[in-house]
């Protein structure tokens, strides 16, 4: 098993010899552990609308300036079609917290697809009543996904401002409890964070990671952290890349209005340290289903999905939103496959997961 400290080591400054090694074990690991075929997840973006103000997203309640949409039960069902039709096993309903979307019309969704497709539903909607979740389950849902985001909890309440768009929003959010609730509830359970907050050190990494551990997750995905210039916390993130003495740095962290103390030791949010992360998360979760992410793949459209696959990771999850609505699930710019169609976004997980030597799920189909 991992100590801490060996965690932290493989953190700092993830490159050359060194990261090769740990990927190499993470890959041998995930070859012995769960195989050579990457599980497809077909991911579909019911809705933009947002109650919460995270700092770093870009869909966030208090941000004007982009179109908010919901999907149809019709549109959703059509995209599911095509999960079924591509050969994936599973699909993920995303959105941001959308008053808008009931408990009810969530459930009606999730049993449509179970008896129309027999697909795997993973949710990922955020956070809701117990009651919300027990009805999806009853429904049908199978998995539920509940980000961390981070573990360092000054950290994670410096980007989530408590209040949200319509004061609706609880004050104090205890993520950890609510996974270990829906693991009750019968779901299987996924998280993860983002690498290279700012603010965020190494040292807060390594204990992401053994938390991820001591919940024995059975899903794992994180991303670097891709700042929005239309955010605070972008803003914030691109005065800090100026130098110290730079003039325009306080200037630009003020119109942010984003105060951290240690806003200053951040960790870069580069693939390599994704790779890392995900190559520790297999090491310590031998099991466990980890996503190469569309954050990855967004900071390297050419390599980066097949690279985090040789990484330890063994699950792509290809955007099956329709393209008239992907460019509005902006949570931060560039996002990969945003101008795709879902055929074309398919052609490409297959080709990437081919380019890393690895069988895509849809070939046993
Ligand atoms: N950069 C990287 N990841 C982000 N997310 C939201 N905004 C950003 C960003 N700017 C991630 C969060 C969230 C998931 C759906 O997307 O981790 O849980």
């Amino acid at each position: 098993m991992l100590s801490y400290d060996e965690i932290l080591a493989h953190l700092t400054e993830p490159s050359g010899d060194r990261l090769e090694r740990l990927r190499r074990r993470a890959d041998a690991l995930r070859r012995e552990r769960v195989g050579d075929v990457v599980y497809l997840r077909g991911l579909i973006e019911l809705s933009n609308h947002c109650r919460r103000n995270c700092l770093y997203c870009g869909v966030r309640a208090g941000r004007r300036g982009i179109a908010r949409y919901r999907m149809t039960i019709d549109e959703v069902l059509q995209a599911a079609s095509l999960a079924k039709r591509f050969g994936y096993g599973t699909v993920v309903l995303q959105a941001g917290e959308d008053a808008g979307l009931s408990d009810e019309t969530i459930a009606e969704i999730i049993a449509a697809i179970k008896q129309k497709f027999s697909l795997i539903v993973t949710l990922s909607l955020g956070e809701r009543p117990d009651s919300a979740f027990l009805r999806w389950k009853e429904a049908g849902a199978d998995r539920y996904l509940m980000r961390l985001e981070t573990s360092n909890r000054r950290l994670f309440e410096a980007i989530h401002p408590s209040g949200g768009g319509d004061g609706g929003v609880a004050k104090t959010t205890d993520r950890v409890a609510m996974l270990g609730r829906l693991r009750q509830m019968g779901y299987q359970i996924g998280s993860g964070v983002m690498i290279g907050i700012p603010g965020q050190t190494t040292e807060d990494l390594a204990r992401d990671l053994m938390l991820f551990s001591e919940l024995r997750l059975d899903m794992v995905g994180s991303g670097p952290y891709l700042p929005h210039s239309d955010t605070p916390l972008g803003k914030a993130a691109e005065a800090l890349a100026l130098p110290q003495d730079d003039p325009r740095r306080a200037a630009l962290l003020r119109q942010a209005g984003w105060r951290y103390p240690e806003a200053d030791r951040q960790v870069v949010p580069s693939n390599e340290m994704a790779f890392a992360m995900i190559a520790l998360t297999r090491l310590l979760l031998p099991g466990a289903n980890i996503p190469s992410t569309t954050a990855i793949a967004t900071l390297d459209g050419q390599h980066g999905r097949a690279m985090g696959l040789r990484s330890g990771a063994n699950v792509v999850m290809p955007n099956l939103t329709p393209t008239k609505y992907r460019a509005l699930y902006e949570i931060y710019p560039n996002k990969a496959a945003t101008l795709e169609t879902p055929d074309q976004t398919h052609a490409a997980a297959i080709r990437q997961i081919r380019d890393a030597g690895l069988i895509p799920e849809s070939d046993r189909a």
